[in-house]
C-alpha cells in the first residue's frame, strides 16, 4: 500500500493525526533506514479485531513500519486471529501454511500471531506452527516494538498477559483500509459474561470500560476528518460503565451514547454488540430521542429454547427476550433488527431447535449470523456438557435456519419498497462505479445511480426504494441532505 493511502484520509486524527500528516514527508525523504521496514497485517474475525488491527497498525507506524499488501515484500507479516470457532483457527493454520512460500522468498522475514488464537493456544503456537516467530494477545499491542526487536536479535517472543486496565485510550487508531466515512470507535474491552459457549472470556479477558472523554475526543477528530458514521465497539456494549476516580462521577453505556450523538447530528452512531440481558429502556429512549442515532440493534438470540438458554448461561429466557424485542419495537417501531444464532448446543434436541426456528418466526430479524455449534477447548460448555448433537444434525438445523432467515430477509425489504430513506454515501456499490451505496438508519444498504449530481461519500441523501433482494434496497436519489 502507497504510504500516502495509509496517511489520508485514513486516519482517526486524534492527537497523532497532525503529526502523521506531516509525517508523509517524514516518511518519504528523512528517515530512508526505517521506511525500508514493510509490514503486512491480515485480519480474521469480528469487529473488534479489525479496530485492533488498527491500533497495531498505529504502534507499527511509531516504529518505523510502513505498509505492504503485498506479502512478498514485507518484512513483517502479521496474522490478527479469530478463536470463536474451531473452522476460525483452521483457517489460520492453512494461512500460515501458504505463507511458507514468502519465508523462503525472504528467510529474515518475521511472522507473528496476534489475537485471540494467539490467546488461546500461547506459546503452543511454536511448538505446532514453526513458522511463527511472535506470538501477542489482545492486551499486549503495545509492547509489540520490543518483541520485535526481540525476534529481530534471534529469539521468539510471546506476551499473552491479559491486562485488567488495558484500553489502548491514548492510542490513535490508523483507518488502514477506511472509506474515509465509517469508523470503528473501540469503548470496551473483554467480557465477563461467560456464555458457557464462549472462548472469547478467556481470550479477552476480564471487561473493562474506556474514558469516554478519549471515546468522544476520538469521535469529534473522526468527525472533523470528514468521517460521517461511528460504531461504538464492546463484546457487551449495555455493560459498559466507566467511573472517574477522581470526581466519583460515571457514565453509562445510555449516557456515552448520548454525548457521542450530540456531537453534531451529522455524525450517525452505531454500536455492537448489545445483550438482552442487559440492554435497558434508557439505551432505547435515548436511541429514539436522536435522529442521528441509527435506529438498529443486533441482538444475539442464539437460541429460541430457555432450557439451552440457560444452559448456554446467556441470562435470559425466551420470554425475556421477546418481551426485549416488544420493548424495542413499541419505542422505536421503525428499528431495524439482526441477531446471532447457533445450531446443535448440547443436548439440543429437535423440538428445542424449533424453538430457535419459532423465535425467528415471532420476530422476523432482518438480518442474522448463523452458526454450527463449536466446541472450544476450556469453555463452560467443554467442561460441562458433552458435545453430543451429531455433525450432520448440526448442519441440517443450521440450513433450516439459514433457509427461514432467507425468507425473513427477503420478507424485510418488501415492505421498504415505495419509502424514501435518508442514506450516508459510503462510495460506489460493488457492482458498478455508475451507482452509489451506503446504509439506510436501520442499516440496510440501499444502491442508486450516481446520475449528474456533484455526490460525494460522506454526503447524506433520500433515496426513493423501487426494487430490494435479499440483502439490498435498489432506488433513485429523490433530494440531496444536509
Ligand atoms: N460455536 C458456534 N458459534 C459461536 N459463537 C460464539 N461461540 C461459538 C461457538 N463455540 C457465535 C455466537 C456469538 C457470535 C459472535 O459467535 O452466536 O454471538
Ligand atoms: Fe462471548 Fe457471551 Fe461475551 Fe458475547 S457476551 S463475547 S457470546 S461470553
Amino acid at each position: 500500500m502507497a504510504l500516502e493511502k495509509v496517511f489520508s484520509p485514513a486516519l482517526s486524527g486524534i492527537q497523532a493525526h497532525d503529526e502523521m500528516r506531516q509525517g508523509e514527508a517524514y516518511f518519504s525523504s528523512e528517515i530512508s533506514e526505517i521506511k525500508s521496514k514493510k509490514a503486512f497485517i491480515e485480519t480474521y474475525g469480528c469487529q473488534m479485531n479489525f479496530s485492533d488491527t488498527e491500533i497495531i497498525a498505529s504502534v507499527l507506524i511509531q516504529e518505523g513500519f510502513s505498509f505492504t499488501q503485498n506479502e512478498l515484500e514485507a518484512d513483517l507479516v502479521l496474522l490478527n486471529t479469530c478463536a470463536i470457532r474451531e473452522n476460525a483457527e483452521t483457517k489460520v493454520r492453512n494461512r500460515l501454511n501458504a505463507l511458507k512460500t514468502a519465508k523462503k522468498h525472504n528467510p529474515g522475514l518475521i511472522v507473528g500471531l496476534m489475537g485471540c488464537m494467539a490467546e488461546r493456544l500461547k506459546a503452543n503456537v511454536l511448538e505446532q506452527e514453526q513458522l511463527v516467530d511472535l506470538v501477542v494477545g489482545p492486551d499486549a499491542y503495545r509492547d509489540l516494538p520490543k518483541l520485535i526487536r526481540g525476534v529481530e536479535d534471534g529469539q521468539k517472543m510471546v506476551n499473552v498477559l491479559l491486562s485488567r486496565e488495558e484500553t489502548y485510550a491514548d492510542i490513535a487508531p490508523v483507518r488502514l483500509h477506511s472509506n474515509g466515512v465509517t469508523a470503528f470507535i473501540s469503548i470496551m474491552r473483554g467480557c465477563d459474561n461467560m456464555c458457557s459457549f464462549c472462548v472469547v472470556p478467556f481470550t479477552r479477558g476480564r471487561e473493562r470500560s474506556r474514558d469516554p472523554e478519549s471515546i468522544l475526543a476520538e469521535a469529534k477528530s473522526l468527525f472533523e476528518s470528514g468521517y460521517r458514521e461511528v460504531t461504538l465497539l464492546g463484546q457487551n456494549v449495555d455493560s459498559y460503565l466507566y467511573t472517574n476516580e477522581e470526581t466519583g462521577t460515571t457514565v453509562n453505556f445510555a449516557g456515552l451514547l448520548e454525548r457521542t450523538a450530540l456531537i453534531s447530528p451529522l455524525l450517525r452512531v452505531r454500536f455492537s454488540t448489545s445483550h438482552p440481558k442487559d440492554i435497558t429502556d434508557e439505551v432505547l429512549h435515548t436511541m429514539a430521542a436522536h435522529h442521528n442515532i441509527c435506529k438498529y440493534i443486533h441482538l444475539p438470540v442464539q437460541s429460541g429454547n430457555s432450557d439451552i438458554l440457560e444452559k448456554m448461561n446467556r441470562g435470559y429466557s425466551r420470554e425475556w427476550y421477546l418481551e426485549r424485542i416488544t420493548r424495542i419495537r413499541t419505542i422505536m417501531p421503525d428499528c431495524g433488527l439482526s441477531t446471532d444464532i447457533i445450531s446443535g448446543f448440547c443436548s439440543e434436541t429437535e423440538a428445542q431447535h424449533q424453538d430457535t426456528l419459532s423465535i425467528m418466526e415471532a420476530v422476523h430479524f432482518d438480518f442474522a449470523y448463523m452458526f454450527a455449534y463449536s466446541e472450544r477447548p476450556g469453555t463452560l460448555a467443554a467442561r460441562k456438557y458433552p458435545d453430543d448433537v451429531s455433525e450432520a444434525d448440526k448442519k441440517k438445523r443450521l440450513a433450516e435456519i439459514i433457509e427461514l432467515q432467507n425468507i425473513h430477509s427477503k420478507q424485510s425489504n418488501l415492505p421498504d419498497i415505495g419509502k424514501t430513506f435518508e442514506v450516508l454515501i459510503e462510495g460506489f456499490s460493488k457492482k458498478s462505479d455508475n451507482d452509489w451505496c451506503g446504509r439506510n438508519s436501520q442499516n440496510k444498504m440501499v444502491v442508486f445511480p450516481r446520475g449528474n449530481s456533484e455526490l460525494k461519500p460522506g454526503d447524506y441523501v433520500y433515496v426513493t426504494i423501487e426494487t430490494a433482494t435479499k440483502a439490498t434496497l435498489i432506488g433513485t436519489l429523490v433530494s440531496i441532505g444536509e
